[in-house]
């Protein structure tokens, strides 16, 4: 430091005064105290109208022989403040630091992370569209906010049927409604394809039941349609049974049981025998199916202009299944509910 002094005072002080010692500006570095001052310290002198620039400002005036060593006394000045600057900052930005940690023990293990995982309905209906597309079903969908001629007329359902009422259905002021079932994708993929027809279609479906530990007003249903020559109740029933015992197990129980539906015929309920430990095993519902009706096929074929799906040509079989039932029978659930809730603990452990 002598040194740089000494060269400050042969050159600088005589010409600008003695507040153009480097020293000086050491001094004002060390003692700032926030960056803020850190910073006027580095205006003061570095800055356009700093003591350092208006030294070098003054060299034009000496006596060329003594430039040179003006000239690097500049230099060993202005890297000496710079240095000093540099090292104040990183100084001032650690008691920063350590400040804005008083009082955090660093040495706490941290919060644990939340994994994510999928929903038991994605893992149903993820597992049911596995097996059915090794059978041979493709994947169709259609619109949730449906027309009353998909949901209910084109599936044969007569205007005074109780599925079609205000208190069962949310309809739209436009007359459209929420689908109260997945069916009308049977209308809308056999409006444009060409038989052989064998498609799913897993999807929500609205009703407006009084929400209790198994109904919700959205829910879950995955629609399958075999339309093609001559399929018979018997391929309804191999398909069906293959897919809930490879679902559930190949012990599993599977009942038909008689049932009405507007749009197959005969129709049927499907029910699964449920072993709970401890408890008496129960038929619990999972489907609903049947032969589709011919009088879906004749309004198709009038809707059509076509005979492709004249009924004296194809027969059928569909079915809906509930996939929050059968999420409610993989994993023993007792509440429909918790499927919605969003609970961690209950959801914690499918993944
Ligand atoms: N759509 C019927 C329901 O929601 C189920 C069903 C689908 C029945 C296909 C027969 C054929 O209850």
């Amino acid at each position: 430091m002598d040194t740089l002094r000494d060269l400050w005072h042969g050159y600088a002080v005589h010409e600008t005064g003695t507040r153009n010692n480097p020293a000086d500006a050491l001094s004002a570095i060390e003692a700032a105290s926030d960056q803020k001052t850190l910073d006027e310290a580095r205006v003061a002198f570095l800055g356009k109208k700093g003591r350092l620039t208006a030294a070098s400002a003054a060299m034009k005036d000496l006596p060329n022989e003594e430039k040179p060593a003006y000239g690097q006394a500049l230099n060993v000045a202005r890297s000496a403040v710079t240095t000093a600057i540099d090292g104040k900052l990183a100084q001032l930005q650690e008691q920063a630091d350590q400040k804005s940690v008083e009082g955090i023990d660093l040495t706490l293990p941290p919060r644990e992370l939340l994994e994510g995982g999928l929903h038991p309905l994605t893992l149903i209906k993820d597992r049911a569209i596995q097996i059915l597309r090794r059978m041979g079903f493709a994947l169709a969908d259609g619109p949730e906010i449906e027309t009353e001629y998909h949901c209910f007329d084109a599936l044969n359902t007569p205007d005074d049927h109780p599925a079609r009422n205000e208190k069962d259905t949310f309809y739209f002021d436009s007359g459209k409604l929420l689908r109260t079932h997945t069916s009308s994708v049977q209308i809308r993929t056999m409006e444009k394809a060409t038989p052989p027809v064998r498609i799913i279609a897993p999807g929500s479906a609205y009703r407006r039941d009084e929400i209790d530990a198994t109904h919700l007003s959205v829910f879950n249903q995955l629609e399958g349609l075999f339309v093609a020559e001559d399929v018979k109740l018997g391929d309804l029933k191999g398909t069906l049974e293959y897919f809930l015992r490879a679902l559930f197990g190949d012990k599993t129980e599977v009942r038909f049981r008689p049932h009405f539906f507007p749009f197959t015929e005969p129709s049927f309920e499907i029910d699964v025998k449920l072993h709970v430990k401890g408890q008496a095993p129960k038929w619990i519902e999972v489907a609903g199916c049947g032969m589709v009706d011919p009088a879906v096929f004749t309004s198709l074929t009038a809707s059509r202009g076509d005979d492709l799906f004249d009924p004296e040509r194809v027969t059928g079989f569909a079915f809906g299944m509930g996939l929050d039932r059968l999420a409610m029978i993989q994993w023993g659930i007792k509440d429909i509910r918790q499927l919605i809730d969003n609970d961690t603990r209950f959801l914690k452990q499918f993944s």
